[in-house]
């Protein structure tokens, strides 16, 4: 990610972040309803879940531009996601959901600059969370 993408996606978070809470319940609807199959991973009530999502957003956005003081929290994330039943093949489905939510959340300031920012970003920490969990092989395979 280049210097400018960073702060493109730093910026437009801060953006989301004072409706944190609709961001979240729009992110999951949505991807209960394009991935039925991972709603019985989740709990019931997502009240608890929507927070610590937002949250560890928050934290990776903060950090883009010192990565390596995400990568140990990004890998930690990574194991116990394999404990929830998440595997390599669901994390696309998760992206184009946070890209969905932040279009619907961003209207008009959703730009194709912030499209391709916000891909970048979430392709580093999947691609990153992908290969602590699974190894560099599934990735590959991705
Ligand atoms: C970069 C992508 C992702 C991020 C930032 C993320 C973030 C989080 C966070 C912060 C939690 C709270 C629990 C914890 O910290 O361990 C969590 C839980 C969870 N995530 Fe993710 N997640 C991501 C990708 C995925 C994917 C691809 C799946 C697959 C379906 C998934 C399924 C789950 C499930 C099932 C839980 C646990 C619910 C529970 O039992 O409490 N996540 N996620």
């Amino acid at each position: 990610m280049t210097p400018e993408q960073i702060t493109l996606v730093q910026q437009s978070f801060s953006k989301v972040e004072p409706i944190s809470e609709t961001a979240a319940v729009l992110f999951y609807d949505r991807l209960f309803e394009v991935a039925p199959s991972v709603r019985a991973m989740f709990p019931e009530d997502m009240t608890e879940q929507r927070k610590k999502l937002m949250g560890m957003l928050a934290a990776v956005v903060g950090g883009l531009s010192n990565l390596e003081s995400i990568l140990p929290a990004a890998s930690a994330l990574a194991q116990r996601h394999v404990a929830y039943g998440a595997k390599a093949e669901h994390y696309p489905v998760v992206g184009a959901t946070l890209l969905w939510t932040l279009e619907k959340g961003l209207g008009e300031a959703w730009t194709p600059e912030l499209a391709k920012a916000w891909t970048d970003a979430y392709a580093v920490l999947s691609g990153f969370m992908i290969s602590e969990a699974y190894g560099a092989q599934s990735q590959a395979a991705e």
